[in-house]
């Protein structure tokens, strides 16, 4: 996709070889056991997709609907479910796979939520991190990148629901 506004940060090779890498880890991290992952939509299904291939284990995928943010670039500061789980959580090892952690109120409400569920443990793995921005203090334990404090588009990540299906991470200027 050609667009003048679009300055690639993360090439697609780039994000590939990270994930190989994280898939390698977090496997390891979990030898036995059910390992539940949870994609935070919409965001965060492309990480998933990938992320999910990279494992050499066997793993549970499920898909939670949630969002803190308007149409825009900031925070409202509003935290909704708009699709819950439909496995249960109990006993298991839970795996939040999210696309970015920027303010931390998004997963700082979905671990709270998601304990209250009687999982053996809750892990978070975000493709993007940016410490910078951070207003709630989230211990984030695989992050794919840590990027300064620019808003970036593209593998899964939207301004305005538009460029989710960038194969590289860009950064969009302009907007
Ligand atoms: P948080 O609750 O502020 O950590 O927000 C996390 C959510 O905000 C992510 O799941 C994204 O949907 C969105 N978000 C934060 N930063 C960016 C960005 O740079 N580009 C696109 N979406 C972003
Ligand atoms: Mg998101």
């Amino acid at each position: 996709m050609k667009d003048p506004k679009l300055r690639v940060l993360i090439s697609a090779g780039q994000i590939q070889a990270r994930i190989r890498e994280l898939g390698e880890q977090i496997s390891r991290d979990y030898p036995d056991g059910t390992l539940q992952m949870i994609c935070i939509l919409k965001g965060a299904c492309f990480f998933m997709a990938d992320l999910s291939r990279a494992m050499t284990r066997d793993v549970l995928v499920d898909f939670m609907g949630i969002s803190s943010y308007g149409k825009g670039k900031t925070t409202s500061g509003e935290v909704k479910v708009t699709k819950d789980l439909d496995v249960s959580l109990e006993n298991s090892d839970v795996l939040i796979v999210e696309d970015i952690v920027d303010s931390g109120v998004t997963l700082t409400y979905l671990v709270n939520l998601l304990e209250q569920r009687r999982p053996k443990s809750v892990r978070i793995a975000a493709m993007l991190d940016k410490p910078e921005r951070r207003l709630r203090e989230v211990k984030v334990a695989y992050v794919g990148f840590r990027i300064p404090d620019e808003f970036v588009v593209g593998y899964g990540l939207d301004y305005g629901e538009r460029y989710r299906n960038l194969d590289d991470i860009c950064v969009l200027d302009g907007a």
